[in-house]
């Protein structure tokens, strides 16, 4: 039987009816229709689903939907400002650290998270802070120079 949640999405209100078995990132992709959240793996193994509950990189694959009622869950789609890209997306077209693109939506979200809570982080702390999510094309050297180069630009900016 299936169950009126009320899910914050980006900072809207979608009222879903979803079966309690349900996982977020199904819902996410296939109910509201932001398909920006991609399902890999979807045994928790490769982050691509990855969104932001509350401020927190979580998988949404292993995230029941019913859990998420009253957080606040921010997907790729949420990052910009308006028609402004978020720095960490703007710093990971820049460096090149986009080849297909199906992680790319979750290591932006795990680099957000990152930098919210260390905006200085070093090398070794941003490949810990990625380490959840897998790339099969870049080789992560690209990957982490956008991390990087974000944590210039936010620092900039916050001056
Ligand atoms: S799809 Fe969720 S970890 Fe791979
Ligand atoms: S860019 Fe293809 S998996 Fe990362």
């Amino acid at each position: 039987m299936k169950k009126l949640l009320t899910l914050e999405i980006n900072g809207e209100r979608f009222d879903v009816a979803v079966s309690p078995a349900t996982f977020l990132v199904d819902v996410i992709r296939e109910t509201v229709g932001l398909t920006g959240t991609k399902k890999g793996c979807g045994i928790g193994d490769c982050g691509a689903c990855t969104v932001l509950i509350d401020g927190r990189p979580t998988l949404s694959c292993l995230t029941l939907a019913v859990a998420c009622t009253g957080k606040s869950i921010t997907t790729i789609e949420g990052l910009s400002r308006g028609t402004e890209l978020h720095p960490v997306q703007q710093a990971f077209i820049d460096k090149g650290a986009i080849q297909c693109g199906y992680c790319t939506p979750g290591m932006i979200l795990s680099s957000t998270a990152l930098l919210a809570e260390n905006p200085s982080p070093s090398e070794e702390e941003i490949k810990h802070g990625l380490a959840g999510n897998l790339c099969r094309c870049t080789g992560y050297v690209k990957i982490i120079e956008a991390v990087k180069h974000a944590a210039e630009t936010m620092a900039k900016e916050a001056k």
